[in-house]
């Protein structure tokens, strides 16, 4: 049997059950009506149509274009606190507490040669340090590191516990 006569089968079915046949096709889709017509499916019906795929929610953040924000809150984020900065890996910044509300924010890729996942954080020399080839970068979003110029900066703004990145 294929979908259409089961369809069909299911109208006659509400028909019986004194359901108005009007009524039923006012609320289903316009595929599944078009299917009932004898016209093929061609497409799923679905109700998220409408729904804007540019933003994510997940793990305490959102991603909205190049705009990044970040609720502080959130236990995914509890390595900013407790060592004062962190690699946001999944969105490739890294994040630096500077006190209770300062932040900033920087590309992870390293302006060496582009290693994103082998970074420390030196405090007393306010100073990010690559691995991989052991250059440092200072944290002032100015001054050259060791190899390949500055660690970007991206521009950041706090509203409460959140922290809105704009990466660019
Ligand atoms: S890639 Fe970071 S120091 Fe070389």
């Amino acid at each position: 049997m294929n979908f259409t006569y089961f369809l069909i089968i299911l109208v006659k079915l509400l028909e019986l059950k004194n359901i108005k046949r009007r009524e039923f096709l006012s609320n289903v889709c316009p595929t599944v009506a078009f299917a009932i017509a004898g016209i093929s499916i061609i497409e799923a019906c679905s109700k998220d149509e409408n729904v804007d795929v540019s933003e994510q929610i997940q793990g305490g953040f959102t991603v909205e274009g190049n705009i990044v924000r970040i609720d502080l809150e959130d236990s995914s984020f509890s390595l900013l606190s407790s060592q004062g900065w962190m690699n946001f890996t999944s969105q490739q910044i890294l994040l630096l507490k500077l006190g209770p509300n300062s932040y900033r924010a920087f590309t992870n890729e390293c302006p060496h040669r582009g290693n994103r996942n082998s970074w420390t954080y030196n405090s007393a020399e306010s100073k990010f340090t690559c691995s991989s080839h052991n250059n440092s970068y200072p944290s002032d979003c100015l001054s050259d590191g060791t190899a390949g110029g500055v660690l970007k900066c991206y521009s950041t703004t706090l509203e409460g516990n959140i922290l809105t990145v704009t990466k660019s």
